[in-house]
């Protein structure tokens, strides 16, 4: 099966009420876990990357691994640029190979968002590349985009119907309370189902996207901890939020931190346990392993989308 765009898989996940994992990919550990969990589960899935993947990774380094997971799979994955700050990102990832962009111009003036994002879907739709935007503003650390948590401002349902009428895009990210990393509430957790709502009657069958979407699991926050790391007051969105969410409008939930932590958590229980160990693949094999059980929990339940590749 060769790499799919968002299409389908959003419109099935809309009309079915689950929603796809998009995980970051960096290396070759994580493309395997990930890819294997969505083998053992039966899921389509999104592996998406970052511009600070690329720079790690190299372009030509995740889209090898990735067309090797394809071969290795047989499942419908989706190949997508995660918040692409310009269109000239964009076009990079299109001529480049990948199925799906995120152009995220909602740092800008609202204007400037839709100028710029008009400008990658005439581009991308062109090719056969479907493309994600983002309107609001999520607290927060992004790629080159710092919003403090008090700067947060969420989505307009008025401005989603226009935004999307006006840009023709394929998916939007919405602001309804997530954000980036491992320290998400200051408090009690609490998302703006009541926008979400909102948006999803304005904009019948239309996806929407939900960054920041971790649950920052407590057994891998409590295994750094526990080996030496150092993580207090780390706290993510909680599942039964997400399932709601993805009942609801949201086709796509973005899951990179809890990445990190099940892969760190692993490696440092692993030294903790052999000290004198140094062969990468020794340590790294229970952080794959760890990895796609975790992501195997996701699938089947925070996506729903278990059994639907
Ligand atoms: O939303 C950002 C993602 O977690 C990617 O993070 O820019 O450190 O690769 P990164
Ligand atoms: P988390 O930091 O909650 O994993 O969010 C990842 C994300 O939104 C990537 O775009
Ligand atoms: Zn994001």
């Amino acid at each position: 099966m060769p790499l799919v765009n968002t299409t389908d898989m959003f419109k099935k996940a809309y009309a079915g009420g689950y929603a796809i994992g998009a995980f970051n990919v960096n290396n070759m550990e994580i493309v395997q876990g990930i890819t294997e969990a969505a083998k053992l589960e039966s899921a389509p899935v999104i592996l998406q990357v970052s511009a600070g993947a690329r720079k790690y990774a190299k372009h030509v380094y995740l889209m090898k691994l990735v067309e090797a997971a394809i071969q290795d799979t047989d499942l419908p994955i989706a190949l997508h640029l995660d918040h692409g700050a310009d269109f000239e990102t964009c076009k990079s990832c299109i001529d480049g190979g990948f199925s799906s962009v995120m152009i995220d111009g909602s740092h800008f003036p609202y204007e400037e968002n839709v100028a710029v994002t008009k400008k990658v879907v005439a581009y991308a739709h062109d090719r056969g590349v479907t493309v994600e935007a983002e309107l609001g503003r999520l607290a927060g650390i992004e790629d080159a985009v710092n919003v403090s948590a008090d700067d947060a401002a969420f989505t307009d349902p008025d401005e989603a119907v226009d935004f999307v009428r006006r840009t023709g895009v394929d998916s939007l990210a919405i602001a309804i309370g997530t954000s980036h990393g491992a320290y998400k509430f200051k408090g009690e957790p609490r998302l703006r189902f009541d926008i979400l709502e909102a948006i999803g009657e304005r904009l019948p069958d239309f996806p929407i996207v939900l960054h920041g979407a971790s649950t920052v699991m407590p057994e891998y926050v409590r295994m750094i901890n526990q080996y030496g790391g150092s993580m207090p007051g780390a706290q993510g969105v909680p599942e039964n939020m997400l399932r709601k969410a993805a009942s609801m409008a949201v086709c796509k939930i973005n899951v990179d931190s809890d990445l990190r932590l099940a892969m760190t958590g692993e490696i440092r229980r692993y030294f903790a346990e052999h000290p004198d160990h140094f062969d990468p693949r020794q340590y790294l094999s229970p952080a794959r392993d760890g990895l796609r059980e975790m992501v195997r929990h996701k699938i089947v339940h925070v996506m729903g989308c278990n059994g639907k590749a």
